[in-house]
């Protein structure tokens, strides 16, 4: 498949994909959001030889900066709706992938481009990035999921604040409000991000993706329905061949020997 606003890389059983719009700082527009998808699609399609996914943006300055505000400014209601459900699909999509997915946020990553990092299960950030939600600045909220998910991140009067105020935050204050897990010198931030995904990699894949469903869900539940899902999963998990192998192999005191379920 060729694309022509993302680049889609598979190497070393890791999954590279970057939005690649540099001249409109990687800005989302329905193109840029389709091939994101596209590229989403390609990834649950070879679970073998993409054991892990990591995002960023293509450029010096920016991850994302937001959504298309050139595309945006044509947009009525209706077709805002239409826009708003391709960006939730998308980045629900993201999120739905069983492998483990990095967001390396090597510049800014404002309004759309926060919200596709917060669709990642974990964001690395170089000292260069820049975090906000400043649609208000716009006479708009975020849509693509930012409501939600920030609060998810940060917590209810964090995410208040970062979007009534629409200000930008460099990557030290977001790291010290967890909105990413560590600040990495520019030029090792891929390699790091990377370095990451392949370790996550090489653990039982079917034990990190049933992880990442039962928390993702669990985060959204009750914690006496979370804990009947946990249940009901580390359960399910001793009928498969990976169990077997992983407890196997400790006791042989051997490394595991992992396939792809
Ligand atoms: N959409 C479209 N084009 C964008 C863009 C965006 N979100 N962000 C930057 N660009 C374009 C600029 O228009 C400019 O294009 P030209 O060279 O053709 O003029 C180019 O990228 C470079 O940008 P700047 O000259 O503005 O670069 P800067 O270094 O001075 O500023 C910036 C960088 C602070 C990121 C600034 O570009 C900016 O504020 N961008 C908009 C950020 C924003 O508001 N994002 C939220 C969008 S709304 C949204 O995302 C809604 C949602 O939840 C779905």
């Amino acid at each position: 498949m060729s694309f022509q606003n993302v680049t889609w890389d598979v190497s070393g059983g890791i999954g590279t994909l970057t939005v690649n719009r540099p001249k409109q700082l990687n800005a989302l527009d329905v193109a840029t959001l389709t091939e994101i998808a596209q590229a989403i699609d390609l990834a649950r399609a070879q679970p073998a030889e993409v054991r892990a996914l990591v995002l960023t943006g293509a450029g010096e300055k920016a991850f994302v900066a937001g959504a298309d505000i050139a595309a945006m400014s044509k947009l009525g209601p209706a077709e805002a709706r239409e826009f708003a459900a391709l960006g939730h699909r998308t980045l629900n999509a993201l999120e739905a992938l069983p492998v483990v997915t990095i967001a390396a946020v090597n510049g800014f990553a404002l309004g759309g481009g926060c919200e596709l990092a917060m669709a990642c299960d974990l964001i690395y950030a170089s000292e260069k990035a820049r975090f906000g939600q400043p649609e208000v600045n716009l006479g708009l909220i975020p849509g693509f999921g930012g409501t939600q998910r920030l609060i998810r991140r940060v917590g209810l009067m964090r995410a208040k604040e970062m979007i009534f105020s629409g200000d930008v935050y460099d990557a030290a204050r977001a790291l010290r409000m967890g909105l990413c897990l560590e600040v990495l010198a520019p030029e090792q931030l891929l390699e790091q991000a990377r370095a990451r995904a392949t370790v996550i990699a090489s653990r039982g894949p079917a034990a990190v993706a049933v992880a990442k469903k039962v928390m993702q869900h669990g985060a959204d539940q009750l914690l006496g329905q979370a804990l009947d899902g946990e249940r009901l999963a580390f359960a399910g998990l001793f009928g498969t061949p990976e169990a077997r192998e992983g407890m196997a192999a400790f006791l042989e005191k051997r490394p595991a020997r992992f396939t792809i379920p």
